[in-house]
């Protein structure tokens, strides 16, 4: 186990630790190697973590590494955010799964986020079904980062209490919801590389859906590829060229 002092984490859980508030009480679900736990206390950004994680071996493997951490962390095994009682934490973090299951855990734990200043959400995919449900239930998109890590990009979203849908102005509500109202409006290269990957994809899609005769299948694919070449090519930022 780490020393005290010194530990590691992945870019990926670097950006999740970043975003969180200094002092605060977290609650990190699913917690799974807690990894992200001992950083969190080492690094002196959290007070204290609650680790939660479905799942008996992660649950026992996230209590193995932060066991020397004392009263400081503490694990709980049960599903989302059901283990944490209502003022107990702050920040509530979840990485490394969908948006949608992130979406769910979220809805069934409003009496928890009721009393949380800010969420830490790092989904796998789905992301757009996670900002949808963040405007839909007085969560405001407050901040957006790409983490990167072994050639694959993560958006990590931040909310706070408030109107949920002032992210979404305009007439570009589909595409924000998309791509994200932060990351869309100033893209890094990361974000760059994380789209230019995905319209590659959507490109095969498109002229496979259009040899197999299927019209709409074909239209949907381009209509996305639209959509994420209108963004890219914002500020001379061009779409990597079709191969
Ligand atoms: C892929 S791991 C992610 C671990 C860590 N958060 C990270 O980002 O590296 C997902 C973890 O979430 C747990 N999990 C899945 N559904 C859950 C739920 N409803 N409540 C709590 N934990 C859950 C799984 O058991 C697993 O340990």
């Amino acid at each position: 186990m780490a020393g005290e002092s010194v530990v590691a984490i992945s870019a990926r859980l670097g950006v999740v630790a970043g975003l969180c508030l200094r002092g605060a009480r977290v609650a990190d679900v699913g917690a799974d190697h807690g990894r992200l736990a001992e950083y969190l206390v080492l690094q002196g950004i959290a007070r204290s973590v609650i680790c939660t994680d479905l799942n008996d071996a992660p649950a026992r493997k996230a209590r193995a590494r932060v066991a020397y951490l004392d009263g400081r962390t503490e694990v709980r095994q049960g599903d989302g955010l059901a283990p944490i009682r209502p003022g107990e934490v702050d920040v509530v973090c979840i990485a490394g799964m969908s948006g949608r299951l992130m979406a769910d855990i979220l809805d069934r734990g409003l009496p928890v986020l009721a009393e949380v200043a800010r969420v830490v959400l790092q989904p796998l995919c789905h992301e757009r079904a996670l900002r949808e449900w963040l405007a839909a239930n007085s969560w405001r998109l407050i901040g957006e980062e790409t983490a990167e890590e072994r050639g694959r990009q993560y958006d990590t979203l931040v909310a706070a209490h408030g109107d949920g849908r002032a992210p979404y102005t305009g007439n570009d509500v589909d595409t924000l919801l998309e791509m994200g109202p932060f990351l869309s409006t100033r893209p890094t290269d990361a974000f760059q590389r994380k789209w230019n990957g995905k319209l590659r994809h959507l490109r095969e899609v498109a002229a496979g859906r259009a040899r197999a005769g299927d019209g709409v299948g074909a239209a949907v694919a381009d209509g996305r590829i639209a959509m994420i070449e209108g963004v890219l090519s914002r500020e001379g930022r061009a779409p990597a060229p079709q191969a």
